[in-house]
């Protein structure tokens, strides 16, 4: 499959090219590139120096009417002598989005999009050799947050069976998972679920799952303990702080009651000196 477009290539330099043609050279190596959706690739072009054409072709439109109607993404070809090469970009496409560089003839294309993947190819002509090159784009979206989904499940004898779940874009075969047991931890899977067994009243053991595609990767955590025993108060910071409050209010109501009793003590006495 890989190989289809190259071929499809050189029978275009077959086709076109004259019978007594001098001799050429063919360079057909589909070089995989990432694109971040929204962003931008370029395409590198080997410039040949004294060109007699060079060509930029997109990916084959999949509808046909497109596909009988469609151009080059670009064709340069030189200008009068001391004058510009000129430049004709007519792909509709890629209007406002395709960009050659100054000199190289790279060619950038920015806000890409879902519908920008495929091979890329650039060709060119000199007055004895024909080179072509090719790129296979793939574009990937920057993962956000995974998801974690978390079912646990009584095991008997004081353990708990958990199973999460990672989840940072249904049906994306390209997000891989990395379930990590902490900071600089192996590896322990490397599936999107994972089993873990936590004993009722154990420490927390924390996972990370990192989902991660070609251009980009995030973590979330889960806690077994939480998932088995429910979340818990941070028992330790409220006992003290419950205790200081009861203090000062017993404290309060002491002075307050010694206080009224002094007041009264004092009131009868005075009125038995009367
Ligand atoms: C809990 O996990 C262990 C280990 O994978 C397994 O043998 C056991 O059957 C599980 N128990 C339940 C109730 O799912
Ligand atoms: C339950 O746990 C105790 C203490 O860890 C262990 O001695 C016992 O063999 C366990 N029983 C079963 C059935 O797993
Ligand atoms: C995750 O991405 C950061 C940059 O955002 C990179 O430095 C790091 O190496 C990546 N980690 C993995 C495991 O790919």
């Amino acid at each position: 499959m890989a190989g289809a477009p190259c071929a499809f290539l050189l029978f275009l330099l077959m086709v076109s090219q004259p019978r007594d043609a001098s001799p050429f050279t063919v360079s057909c190596l589909p070089v995989s590139m990432n694109g971040i959706l929204g962003e931008s690739v370029i395409f590198p072009l080997l410039n040949p120096g004294a060109f007699q054409s060079i060509t930029w072709h997109g990916p084959s439109p999949a509808n046909a009417e497109a596909y009988a109607s469609h151009r080059p993404l670009a064709v340069i070809t030189p200008g009068a002598p001391g004058a510009l090469p000129h430049v004709s970009m007519e792909d509709e496409r890629y209007r406002g989005r395709a960009r050659l560089h100054n000199q190289s003839y790279s060619l950038e294309i920015s806000n890409l999009m879902l519908a920008d993947v495929g091979m890329y190819s650039w060709e060119t002509a000199t007055a004895d050799s024909n080179i072509f090159y090719s790129y296979d784009l793939h574009i990937h979206k920057q993962l956000s947050e995974p998801e974690i989904r978390i079912q646990s499940m009584m095991a008997g004898n004081g353990t708990c069976n958990v199973t999460f779940t990672c989840s940072a874009g249904e049906g994306n075969k390209t997000i891989k998972y990395i379930w990590t047991r902490s900071a600089g931890a192996p590896v322990f899977s490397i599936e999107e679920s994972v089993l873990v067994q936590h004993r009722l009243g154990d420490e927390d053991s924390p996972v990370t799952c990192t989902a991660m595609n070609p251009i980009s990767n995030s973590s979330a955590s889960a806690s077994p303990k939480a998932a088995c025993e429910g979340p818990t108060l941070p028992q330790a910071m409220s006992l003290p702080y419950c205790h200081a409050k009861g203090i000062l209010v017993l404290g309060v109501l002491g002075t307050l009651l010694a206080g009224i009793l002094t007041v009264n003590v004092l009131a009868a006495w005075e009125q038995r000196q009367h």
